[in-house]
């Protein structure tokens, strides 16, 4: 049994303009210790897939239309109230892209880090609450963890914010870390030093993670797998390596494409043309069909199913053209030059 199953999932939000099918039958199975990456542009639904596995997406607007989610063998999508509580920190632990708004700007670091840890447990003394604090801090590596329980968030830099909010997400020892967008606000160096960290707390504590990020470079740092979304499907499932190295969705060819080459920075990197459709009339067949250069009648009509594909059995995509072998051999144009 996988840690975490997802199975034709389905949501929507429904709006005064209507019904806007975010996302449209995801798939997806990660294994206890995987370190799993989901890529694709803003607004293909990522952010909503991760809060679906916690139930976080308000309803209403938000309704789920199909599917299941299944945590240890638990369907998250029947649990009560206490249920939810319970797995939400203590089984799975999520870190957000904007450490600014998780923050209370008015309580110290130490006053948010205990009433993390009182949720986990009622119990704990207050010399075990500081004990825990000071101890969490550390393992995400902030110094002077004592002296830090006692600052306010506007005393922390962007990338210390972010490190205590790893530490909270912690709190309840979680065997899963999703991590959405955790690099995105922050400066370039200092979202080196953050994955770093990630990567060693995957490590250090067994933890199995879901990677979010829009960008493939970050992801590429840390996870063994990738998955591509694009407009609330998954279009591609691969291993890093045949990702990068033999990438078979022409979205998948785009977004890599648009990857800014440092040894060649007289080349501009291609972006791929148009843009996301609007979800509540999303195209018919593959939803990517009105952007991709292998386009053929059939995508405009079928939705393509995620198939293996290429060498390695763990290796899917869903494209007509791949399946067709249209795509294998051409020269195919990864994206059109900017
Ligand atoms: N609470 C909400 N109500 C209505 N629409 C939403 C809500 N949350 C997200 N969406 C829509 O869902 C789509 C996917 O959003 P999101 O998951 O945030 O994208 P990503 O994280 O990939 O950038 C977008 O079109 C967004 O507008
Ligand atoms: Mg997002």
């Amino acid at each position: 049994m996988s840690l975490l199953e997802i199975e034709d999932y389905r949501l929507a939000f429904d709006g005064f303009e209507g019904r806007a099918h975010v996302l449209d039958g995801i798939s997806l199975s990660v294994e206890a210790g995987e370190a799993v990456g989901v890529v694709g542009e803003t607004g293909c639904g990522k952010s909503v897939l991760a809060r679906s596995i916690l139930r976080l997406n308000p309803a209403p607007p938000a309704r789920v239309t199909g599917g299941a989610i299944r945590y240890d063998g638990a369907d998250i999508l029947a649990m009560d109230k206490a249920a939810l509580r319970r797995m939400r920190g203590s089984d799975i632990g999520m870190v957000f892209q904007d450490p600014v708004t998780y923050l209370n700007p008015v309580f110290t670091i130490g006053q948010q880090m205990a009433e993390v840890l009182r949720a986990h447990d009622r119990r704990l003394s207050r010399a075990a609450i500081r004990a825990r604090s000071v101890a969490l801090l550390e393992s995400v590596r902030l110094p002077e963890a004592g002296a830090l329980l006692g600052r306010y968030p506007h005393e922390l830099s962007g990338g210390m914010r972010q490190r205590v909010l790893i530490a909270e997400a912690l709190a309840g020892n979680p065997r899963l870390l999703i991590a959405d967008e955790p690099t995105t606000a922050l400066d370039v160096t200092i979202q080196r030093q953050v994955l770093a960290l990630i990567a060693d707390l995957v490590r250090r504590m067994g933890l199995t993670l879901i990677l979010i990020s829009h960008d493939l470079g970050v992801i590429g740092a840390i996870c063994r797998r990738i998955v591509v979304m694009y407009a609330g499907n998954i279009v591609e499932d691969a291993p890093a390596e045949a990702l990068f190295g033999r990438p078979l969705h022409p979205y998948t060819r785009g977004l890599l494409a648009a990857i800014p080459d440092l040894k060649r920075p007289d080349h501009l990197p291609a972006s791929i043309p148009g843009s996301i459709p609007n979800l509540r009339q999303p195209p018919p067949g593959c939803r990517f069909h009105p952007r991709c250069p292998l386009a053929m009648p059939v995508c405009a009509k079928v939705k393509p199913v995620l198939a293996p594909a290429g060498d390695e059995a763990s290796h899917r995509v869903a494209c007509h053209a791949v399946a067709t072998g249209t795509a294998l051999g051409a020269a195919v144009p990864s994206a059109v030059p900017a």
